[in-house]
C-alpha cells in the first residue's frame, strides 16, 4: 500500500445514522489530524458540515464523492490508506466503491451483510485485490465480527490449551438488547427482493457454504435454523438468530481462505437460546416471530408495507439512551476433536446494531490503517484480515471481552 496518502482512513456515509455514531468515536478515541490522519466523506456538504458542526469540529476534513460518479470514488480511494464505508444497502450503493479501491490499491472495510451481494463482490475482485495486496474486508459490524473473531479465538485457545481444534462450535444468542435502523432494514429488504427475483442469487442466500470459493461450497453444515427445537447443548429451547444468515456463511469463508486451519470437518451453527420448560418453548416462539415475519414479507404485499410504515427510515435508529444501555452475551459451546466439550462467551457492552457496531467498524479501519497484519489479501473476512490484531482492539477498545473455559 502506498505509504504517502493524505489520510489513514476516509468514512465515508458519516451523514448517516451509522456513520455519524463511527465518526464520533474516532474524533473522541484518536482526536482530529493527531496520530489518526481522518477524514468524512459523503454526497451531501451541508448535511456533512452539520454532522462536523454537532459532534466533531472543523479541524476533520470534508471530501465529497458520490456512489454514481465513479470519478469522485477514484479521487477519494486515492487520498487515503482505507476507507470505511457506512454507505448502504452495499448492493445499491456500494459496488462501483470497491472496484476503486481495488483498482487503486486502497483497503476498504464495510458492514454489509449482503450476502448476495458480497459473493458477487468475491467472483469479480478477489483475485484483482489479491494480486494488488488490498484487503476488501466485508462485515465488520455485529455481522459478522463476535461470531467470526469469536471462533478464531476459540481456534487459538484449544490449539493452545489441549493442542486440538475444536471440531464443532454451536453459537448461541443468551442476550441482546437493542434496535433497528432504516439502513439496516433497507439492507435487509433488499436481500429478500433479489433474492426473491433471481433463482441464482436465492441459491447463494440460502447455500450454507455460498461465499466459500467456488468449488469448495460444500461441507457438514446444513441450512439455518428456522424452527423451535430443544437444544442437548445448551439443555435448552433455541429457535432461529437473524444474523445466522450471513455469520455462519463469513465463519466459513475464514476457514476456508486460511487453508482450512479449523478443519475441513468443521461444524459451525447458530441459534436463539430461548429458556429451559415449557415457558422456555413458549419465550422461543415469542422471539422468533419478527424473524418469521421479515423473513415471509414478499416485496409487494401488505405485510411489507405495514412493516414499511413501523420500522425506522433510511437516517434513522436507536437513539444514544437506548444505545447505551443495550448489550449482547454470546455463548460458543464447543466440542473438540477427541469430544472432550469446553466453553465460551463473547460479550459486547453496547447496544450490538450500532453502538458496539460503530466501535467495531472504527478499530477494523484503524486496525488496516496502522497495525501489523496478517500476509493476506483479496475479498476477507475480519479474522482472515486482521486477526491477533483485531482481537487486540475489540478487547482494549471496541468494549468486547472473550472467554474461554476448558471445562
Ligand atoms: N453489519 C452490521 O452489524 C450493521 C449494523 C448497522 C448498519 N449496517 C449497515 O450499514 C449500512 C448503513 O446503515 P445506516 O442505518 O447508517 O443507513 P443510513 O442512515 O440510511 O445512511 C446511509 C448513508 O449512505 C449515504 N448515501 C446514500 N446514497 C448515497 C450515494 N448515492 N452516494 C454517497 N452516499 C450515499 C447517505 O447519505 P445522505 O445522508 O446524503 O443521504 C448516508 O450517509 C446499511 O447497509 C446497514 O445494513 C450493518
Amino acid at each position: 500500500m502506498n505509504q504517502l496518502r493524505d489520510y489513514d482512513i476516509i468514512v465515508w456515509g458519516a451523514s448517516g445514522f451509522t456513520g455519524k455514531l463511527v465518526a464520533e468515536y474516532l474524533f473522541k478515541k484518536y482526536g482530529s489530524n493527531k496520530n489518526l490522519k481522518w477524514a468524512i466523506a459523503g454526497r451531501n456538504s451541508l448535511k456533512l458540515n452539520s454532522v462536523r458542526k454537532d459532534i466533531l469540529d472543523s479541524t476533520v476534513p470534508l471530501i465529497l464523492a458520490d456512489s454514481n460518479d465513479s470519478q469522485s470514488l477514484n479521487e477519494m480511494v486515492k487520498k487515503t490508506k482505507v476507507i470505511c464505508t457506512t454507505v448502504g444497502p452495499y448492493a445499491k450503493y456500494g459496488s462501483k466503491l470497491v472496484a476503486a479501491c481495488v483498482e487503486n490499491k486502497t483497503h476498504y472495510c464495510d458492514l454489509a451483510g449482503e450476502v448476495q451481494w458480497i459473493r458477487k463482490m468475491i467472483d469479480q475482485y478477489h483475485k484483482e485485490a489479491k494480486n494488488n495486496n488490498t484487503k476488501i474486508v466485508n462485515s465488520c459490524g455485529f455481522d459478522s465480527i463476535p461470531s467470526d473473531m469469536g471462533v478464531y479465538y476459540i481456534q487459538k485457545q484449544t490449539r493452545a490449551s489441549k493442542n486440538q481444534r475444536a471440531k464443532l462450535i454451536e453459537m448461541r444468542v443468551a442476550g441482546a438488547k437493542g434496535g433497528i435502523s432504516g439502513g439496516t432494514y433497507e439492507s435487509l429488504s433488499k436481500v429478500n427482493e433479489e433474492a426473491n427475483k433471481d433463482k441464482e442469487i436465492f441459491k447463494v442466500v440460502i447455500n450454507p457454504y455460498g461465499l466459500n470459493p467456488i468449488g469448495e461450497q460444500d461441507g457438514l453444515d446444513r441450512s439455518d435454523l428456522r424452527k423451535i427445537i430443544y437444544d442437548k447443548s445448551s439443555n435448552s429451547w433455541i429457535g432461529p438468530f437473524m444474523m445466522a444468515a450471513i455469520n455462519t456463511k463469513i465463519v466459513r469463508r475464514s476457514n476456508a481462505l486460511s487453508n482450512y486451519s479449523y478443519g475441513k470437518d468443521f461444524m459451525y451453527n447458530e441459534a436463539t437460546l430461548s429458556g429451559k420448560g415449557i415457558l422456555g418453548k413458549i419465550k422461543g416462539y415469542f422471539l422468533a416471530i419478527p424473524v418469521f415475519l421479515l423473513m415471509s414479507a414478499k416485496p409487494g404485499s401488505i405485510l411489507k408495507k405495514f412493516i414499511d410504515f413501523i420500522l425506522p427510515k433510511p437516517g434513522e435508529g436507536p437513539n444514544k439512551k437506548d444505545r447505551e444501555a443495550g448489550f449482547y452475551n454470546l455463548r460458543f459451546y464447543i466440542t473438540l476433536e477427541d469430544g472432550s466439550k469446553a466453553f465460551a462467551k463473547v460479550i459486547g457492552d453496547m447496544d450490538p446494531g450500532y453502538g458496539s457496531t460503530a466501535k467495531m467498524l472504527a478499530e477494523s479501519a484503524v486496525c488496516l490503517a496502522k497495525d501489523e497484519l496478517p500476509d493476506s489479501s483479496g475479498v476477507l473476512t475480519p479474522s482472515t484480515a486482521m486477526g491477533d490484531a483485531l482481537l487486540d482492539r475489540l478487547e482494549k477498545n471496541a468494549g468486547l471481552s472473550f472467554n474461554f473455559n476448558n471445562k
